[in-house]
């Protein structure tokens, strides 16, 4: 496999600034194109700032990051988008919290919203700052529509979808997985989610503990067993 082709982490490091500790402490790794990856582990681990890193929102204090051979940041809202739970709704339409002012084919708005499962809202519904109440999972799906309208190729879901019930939330899933050129990086803790990835990194203290799919792990991977037993995968 050309390493150029997929997202290879090499000796990466970070410690956030004014801080000593380092939260991600050498981790080196490769993310197949095309793949689903999930990354689990407690509290504080540091799963969101790894996301962040392969996401060119931060940068590594050592070692690098490369997707498709180039560096996160350039790709960072062309190809490369990070959504997490707690989303900002700009003052507009349903649809402008979507498109972003950007103008986009209606039939290309109209998958984004099939793939959501956002067909009951009202595009033209006004919210922002107050207008329109929307919940966490309406929200979230707006977000998650906004990157899903500009095709990535890349797709970092950081409990993207915690405010979702299970049913709406497998259904985006199940779209999600049958895109056949989207590499997909989530954190999450439904079972269902993180036995449909084709690979799990385990993280404990800022490192990858275990690495591999989730029945391989079963088996190998007491720090695995420990996340069920701790009710951190559920
Ligand atoms: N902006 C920040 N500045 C300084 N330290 C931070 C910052 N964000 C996170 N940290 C610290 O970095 C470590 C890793 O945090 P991170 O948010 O990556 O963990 P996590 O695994 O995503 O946790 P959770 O499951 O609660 O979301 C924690 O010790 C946290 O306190
Ligand atoms: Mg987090």
């Amino acid at each position: 496999m050309n390493e150029l082709s997929g997202i290879v982490l090499q000796n990466v490091y970070f410690r956030y600034k004014n801080r000593e500790a380092y939260v991600i402490k050498g981790i080196t790794g490769f993310i197949k194109p095309g793949t689903t990856l999930s990354i689990i582990g407690t509290t504080g681990c540091g799963k969101s700032t790894l996301a962040m890193l392969i996401a060119g929102i931060y940068s590594p204090t050592r070692g690098q990051i490369w997707i498709e051979g180039q560096r996160p940041d350039i790709l960072l809202g062309k190809t490369l988008f990070y959504v997490h739970s707690n989303p900002h709704i700009f003052i507009g339409t349903i649809q402008d919290n979507i498109t972003l002012w950007d103008k986009f084919p209606a039939v290309d708005i109209k998958k984004a919203l099939r793939i959501c499962q956002l067909d009951d809202l009202d595009l033209h519904m006004q919210v922002g700052e107050g207008r329109g109440e929307l919940s966490l999972g309406q929200k979230q799906r707006i977000a998650l529509a906004r990157a899903i309208i500009r095709q990535p190729k890349v797709l970092i879901l950081d409990e993207a979808t915690s405010g979702l019930d299970s049913k709406t939330e497998e259904k985006i899933f199940r779209h999600l997985l049958n895109m056949k050129h989207l590499t997909l990086i989530i954190i999450s803790h439904r079972l269902s989610t993180i036995k449909s990835s084709d690979k799990v990194w385990v993280m404990k203290d800022g490192t990858i503990v275990s690495s591999g799919a989730h029945q391989e792990l079963l088996h190998k991977c007491d720090e695995y067993i420990k996340l069920f037993e701790k009710q951190i995968i559920t």
